[in-house]
């Protein structure tokens, strides 16, 4: 491709700490380095799909510490476009106002759906690359997602701050965790906040050998405990229902097939909504212990990015002008060790890093006397 003069810029998917940090390395980077010009897409691709932009050259100082996103995101898909309630195909649309903006480039941040999305476009024929965005970390073929660093401070805050009232209270406190279907999140701030029970998606777990562990303690002298869960983990059966119907999504061909298989997920996903506050229950019955339940929620993703997520969301975006100038498309900008490398789309699109069982971190929970809840 022709040296890029003009390149757009969206954020898809969940917001994310360290987003407007990305914007403003891989805009600067373009500006004030290359000379190029750069254009903000609003609210993710339906920002593309409606032609809603704004002009960024001159918006870009000042929004290092802020948290969200100035762009707006959302969960759209160009292919899957909601439109006065029919799903619509709307990927004629996003090339028409990449042509109309006579874009050279797109960069698009976002996860794994982002990723999926970006790939799509670059088969439509635009110039197309990603930064790895995701408090949850399950990106493949990144060592690192910017989001990730400040949802994990956040989360082990929180952990530290509910030891001291459950200690008092000689309660157990069942701590909720995002991370989607994948337990990054809920482990790294498990360990770091030192949680005696850590339940994460990989791991089903046993509330038998939760409470006994929970009595263990109490035996030793300790009657109160932190249980730090994913939003994902599951007990061994709901887990198999859960992985038969991500099973049938996968295999569905026709759109009848994926229209079932998406509400059966769905279904699946809803009887999976207030699992926390039924596994607190349960551990109360069972030990004889008062139980009680926080959910972080949103907490986690949202306020000013940490400095971890600050600098690696620069080093990314100003990597990511770099590869646009020299011509690169069809790649996320993946973050390896202190520097970055460009990887194709199709690797990492529809992909999900879960946490090896065989993991470090895994290990040094279990060799520290936590109990994974298995
Ligand atoms: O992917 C980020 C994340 O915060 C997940 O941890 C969580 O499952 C999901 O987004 C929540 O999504 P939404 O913003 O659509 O409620």
């Amino acid at each position: 491709m022709a040296r890029a003069r003009r390149i757009g810029i969206l954020t898809a998917g969940g917001d994310s700490p360290g987003l407007n940090a990305a914007i403003r390395g891989i805009g600067k980077a373009a500006v004030d380095h290359y000379g190029m010009e750069v254009v903000g897409f609003r609210d993710g691709f339906r920002g593309l799909v409606e032609d809603r932009s704004v002009r960024l050259d001159r918006k870009l100082s000042g929004i290092l510490t802020v948290g969200g996103t100035i762009l707006g995101t959302s969960r759209d898909k160009p292919h899957r476009m909601l439109i006065d309630g029919r799903i619509i195909d709307m990927t004629a649309a996003v090339v028409a106002t990449y042509q109309r903006h006579r874009l050279d480039a797109l960069v698009c941040l976002g996860g794994g759906g982002t990723a999926k999305n970006s790939l799509r476009l670059v088969r439509a024929g635009l110039n197309v690359i990603t930064l790895p965005k995701t408090i949850d970390n399950d990106l493949v073929m990144t060592d690192a997602t910017f989001g990730f660093a400040t949802a994990l401070d956040i989360a082990t805050d929180a952990i530290d701050r509910l030891h001291s009232t459950a200690h008092s209270h000689h309660r157990i406190i069942v701590v909720e965790i995002m991370g989607h279907r994948a337990g990054w999140l809920t482990l790294g701030a498990g360990i770091a906040g030192g949680a005696d029970v850590i339940l994460i998606p990989e791991i089903p777990y046993s509330v038998e050998s939760i409470a006994e562990a929970i009595g263990r303690r109490v035996r030793g002298g300790s009657n109160f405990s932190i249980v730090a869960v994913a939003e994902g983990a599951r007990n061994p059966e709901d887990a198999a229902t859960f992985r038969e119907a991500e099973t049938r999504k996968r295999a569905a061909a026709t759109p009848e097939e994926i229209a079932a298989a998406v509400e059966s997920l769905a279904a699946v996903e809803s009887a999976h909504a207030g699992n926390t506050l039924r596994l607190a229950a349960q551990l109360e019955a069972l030990t004889g212990l008062e139980s009680r339940v926080t959910i972080l929620g949103y907490v986690q993703r949202g306020g000013t990015p940490s400095p971890a997520d600050r600098l690696l969301a620069t080093r990314l975006g100003s990597a990511g002008a770099d590869l646009i100038y020299q011509g690169v498309s069809g790649v996320m900008v993946a973050a390896r060790g202190e520097g970055s490398e460009p990887v194709p789309l199709e690797q990492v699109a529809g992909k999900r890093k879960l946490v090896p069982l065989d993991h470090s971190w895994i290990q040094a929970a279990r060799h520290v006397g936590t109990c994974l809840g298995d």
